[in-house]
């Protein structure tokens, strides 16, 4: 991500919370430009002091900003906490290193439709298959990183019907709004959904 905002030339402040410099990784890269000058360590912060410390972090990001986390779960929680004192909680995302086990709902469908919007092409969707494995035997290809719900990568917009969202990556505003499905893990809970590909 840093690479990325580097090359659309974005602001960004990269804050890195760590207990030991030894245990720092990526600290040489961190360290020299081009990164340096948008990197503050944050090095043996007490967790009695942690809130402080992250107070300081947001002090001076702007309310259009958006924040993203990725840590040990307990930081990641505080992250959000003190983060929703400045910006809106549908602008922290975070990136957990493991996912957590999302239960189906009850009306969860077994099998379902999907449609692709650009072309008509559909294709029926059964249980243990996912949404990118099935775009795939039509010809679709949906970009995954992670493929365990947690990064967004596999992100397409809705255009009718309503996921199932087993993902850990969408925020609450985005899941209630249906408009956007994580394709790597989410199921749906109409027989039929079209996407925006
Ligand atoms: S590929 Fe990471 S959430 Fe789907």
């Amino acid at each position: 991500m840093a690479y990325r905002l580097l090359e659309i030339n974005a602001p960004f402040v990269l804050h890195y919370l760590v207990r030991w410099r030894t245990q720092a990784a990526f600290l040489p890269p961190l360290s020299s430009t081009p990164f340096a000058s948008h990197v503050t360590l944050h090095i043996g912060v007490e967790r009695s002091r942690l809130d402080a410390e992250l107070v300081g972090c947001i002090a001076r990001v702007y309310a259009s900003a958006r924040a993203y986390t990725c840590g040990p779960v307990p930081i990641m929680d505080r992250v959000v906490a003190v983060g929703v004192q400045r910006l809106p909680v549908s602008a922290i995302h975070l990136e957990r290193f493991f996912a957590e086990t999302v239960d189906a709902p009850e009306d969860a469908l077994q099998t379902f439709e999907l449609k692709v919007a650009s072309t008509g092409k559909s294709i029926s969707v059964k249980q243990g298959t996912s949404i990118v494995a099935a775009l795939a035997e039509i010809g679709v290809k949906v970009d995954t990183s992670c493929a365990e719900e947690v990064c967004g990568t596999c992100i397409v917009d809705v255009v009718s019907g309503k996921p199932d969202h087993r993902d850990n990556f969408l925020s609450k505003a985005e899941r209630a709004s249906d408009a956007v499905i994580c394709c790597c893990v989410s199921r749906l809970k109409s027989s039929v959904v079209v996407l925006d590909l």
